[in-house]
């Protein structure tokens, strides 16, 4: 059956940013192979490709900024005690300045995830600390004390290597916005907006939530036979552009590797088992859409390095758009200097008025 709508193979900018080879399975950011930014590199590092200037200035502009924006947290009323932390940063982020800069947004959104996360935890949220890797400071955000090394290299891991994505829901969203010659605060909010919806970047939570369910490598075909007869998804797999395994679920797996021998993470058993559930995943997906490979994303490893990193499953989705924030922002940039409004037509197939009705 033909499918409409999904606006597939249709090019709607180009870019300088990134670019996403489904049918290889190849990722380039701002003229890197992720599997090259994904080790070794801070977010800085990364960042500053997209958004300008030198690793260390930006490192000093993000400290400012987070500081600046902890100051805020204060004057934004009930909205961090939201029960959906992604509700609870749209609603956040709608209240920053109309001149925010995209710093001044990035490190914001890292702010108020760490904070919504403290508040629903009943813990004070935690001063940021402005001489620190923004990495390493929203860990410490998040946990209330100093990160080991090797968790801020997982978080920074998997912060670089989503930074961007193409032409993925809400960077799109983002570009349509920005293509009306809106303000960068409500490009960013719709972007935070599509990124909520779980066929976007809320999977990674119901991930963890399906290898609960599973609990062992041996149930895993029993479960995932289950939960498909039931109609539902199998969060983590597919993905609308890659033919082949998103190469971020094999940068992801290996970073969790790196860590597997270090005793602080005990990540080896979930990652046994995630291992095990996406194998079978991918083999009953296989029988049933023999056409269409359905093979893990980035959501299905990003869900075991994030835990592994100590960050708790409410808040994977916040911690996305921490990163992702880079990416929008820099279209949003890209966007504005093309020009043009996008305005994309449809097909009317509702009824026709009286008037040219036949007689
Ligand atoms: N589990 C089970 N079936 C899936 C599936 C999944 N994860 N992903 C796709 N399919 C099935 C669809 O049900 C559809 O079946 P049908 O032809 O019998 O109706 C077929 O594969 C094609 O799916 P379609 O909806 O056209 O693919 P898409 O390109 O629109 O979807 C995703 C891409 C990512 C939205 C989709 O794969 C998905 O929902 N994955 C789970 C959510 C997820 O992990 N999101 C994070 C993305 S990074």
């Amino acid at each position: 059956m033909e499918r409409t709508g999904g606006l597939e193979g249709v090019v709607a900018a180009e870019t300088r940013l990134s670019d996403v080879d489904g049918e290889r399975g190849r990722l380039t950011l701002a003229g890197h192979d992720v599997e090259e930014l994904a080790v070794g590199w801070s977010f800085e590092d990364a960042a500053a490709l997209f958004l300008g200037g030198d690793p260390g200035s930006l490192r000093a502009a993000l400290g400012a900024a987070r500081q600046r924006a902890f100051a805020r947290l204060s004057d934004l009323g009930p909205v961090l005690r939201l029960p959906n932390g992604m509700d609870a940063l749209r609603g956040a982020i709608a209240q920053w300045p109309e001149d925010s800069s995209a710093t001044d947004l990035t490190a914001a959104i890292g702010v108020v995830a760490a904070a919504w996360s403290r508040l629903r935890a009943g813990e004070p949220p935690v001063a940021p600390d402005p001489a620190a890797g923004h990495a390493s400071d929203l860990l410490r955000a998040v946990g209330g004390r100093e990160p080991p090394p090797p968790r801020v290299a997982a978080l920074s891991s998997y912060l670089v290597t989503v930074l961007d994505h193409g032409m993925n829901a809400s960077t799109f969203a983002a570009r349509v916005v920005a293509s009306t010659g809106s303000d960068l605060v409500s490009c960013v909010v719709a972007a935070i907006g599509a990124l909520k919806g779980p066929l976007h970047g809320g999977a990674p939570g119901p991930v963890l939530d399906m290898l609960d369910a599973v609990g062992s490598p041996e149930r895993a075909e029993a479960w995932i036979r289950a939960e498909l007869a039931s109609g539902r998804r199998i969060m983590g797999m597919g993905h609308r552009i890659y033919r082949v395994r998103d190469p971020r679920a094999a940068v992801l797996e290996a970073a969790i590797s790196r860590i597997e021998a270090d005793p602080s993470f005990a990540v080896g058993p979930r990652l046994r088992l995630a291992r095990a559930v996406e194998r079978t995943a991918e083999r009953i997906l296989a029988e049933r859409h023999p056409d269409r490979p359905l093979k893990a994303n980035v959501e299905f490893y990003t869900a075991v390095l994030l835990e592994a990193a100590g960050v708790p499953r409410t808040l994977f989705s916040m911690l996305f758009a921490a990163a992702r924030a880079v990416g929008w922002c820099a279209h949003v940039a890209e966007q504005k200097a093309s020009g043009r409004l996008i305005r994309p037509t449809s097909r009317y197939v509702g009824p026709q008025p009286r008037s040219v009705q036949a007689p």
